[in-house]
């Protein structure tokens, strides 16, 4: 698979078919995404994955625990910063709003809508339940590290012909992950991730997502053919001023 195919197909799945993952598979596409850039080559990523008997067990007491707190236990960093200003509050509004009108649920409908986000407590019936951690020394150049890691494990999952569902709703359940997976303290959850078989028959698969265009976040310069010099100087630090 052409990476570009993989980019392009690559989206966030949220409803899977049971079949079941083989733990080769998970250790090859975990394996390889190690190949993943990290700042001093420091690979701050920690994986935990669970599937089977002990993915139905842990499952069973979140769902227990969801019946008392609906709301979690309460995130340990804010998933989206607090007042999130324009173009990014629309845009994150706007993905809900494209997402729920795939199933057909209004804005009005509250329970529906809690309903479709509490599936995310189920990995949204995957087969493969995982979760990326990270040392609480590390800030935010490592965190971006770990992005670049799960990045590589979703697109390697598309080549094995997986999807995958990074998902962020874990953060409010980290105590109940940190028991269940007995994290040493130093171990800080930073997102779940649910992997298996699309079912390719459900309607919140099609949800293909906005990207703003190019215009709007990128500027380029020096590609007009009178600027494109090449010969630039390498710096030499211990030379003195140029
Ligand atoms: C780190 C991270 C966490 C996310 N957490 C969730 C989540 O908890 N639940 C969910 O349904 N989608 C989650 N998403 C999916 C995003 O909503 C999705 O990536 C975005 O809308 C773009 O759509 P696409 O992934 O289908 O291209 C998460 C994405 C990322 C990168």
């Amino acid at each position: 698979m052409k990476v570009s195919t993989a980019i392009d197909t690559r989206m966030s799945c949220r409803a899977f078919l049971p079949t079941t993952v083989p733990e080769s598979t998970v250790r090859a596409i975990l394996e390889a995404a190690t190949r993943a850039p990290s700042g001093g080559n420091l690979q701050p990523w920690q994986c935990h994955v669970l599937s089977g008997e002990p993915l139905a067990r842990f499952l069973a007491i979140i769902r227990r625990r969801l019946a008392q707190h609906p709301r979690g236990e309460g995130a340990e960093y804010d998933v989206y910063p607090p007042g999130l200003t324009e173009p990014y509050r629309s845009r994150r509004f706007k993905c809900g709003e494209d997402m729920y009108a795939t199933i057909g649920v209004p804005r009005e409908d509250k329970p529906a809508r809690v309903r479709q986000f509490a599936r995310n407590y189920g990995f949204f019936g995957a087969p493969v339940g995982m979760f990326f951690c990270i040392d609480r020394q590390m800030g935010s150049p490592q965190w971006a590290d770990l992005g670049m890691y799960m990045q590589s494990v979703m697109l390697l999952a598309r080549e094995h012909g997986l999807h995958t569902c990074p998902q962020e709703a874990w953060a409010v359940w980290h105590e109940a992950v940190a028991e269940f997976l007995v994290l040493p303290p130093a171990l800080m959850l930073f997102s779940g991730m649910a992997l298996g078989y699309r079912d390719e028959t459900a309607a919140i698969n099609t949800l293909r997502t906005d990207r703003a265009a190019l215009e709007e976040f990128a500027t380029l310069q020096g590609f007009e053919a009178s600027e494109n010099l090449t010969n630039h100087p390498i710096p030499d630090p211990l030379s003195g001023p140029a």
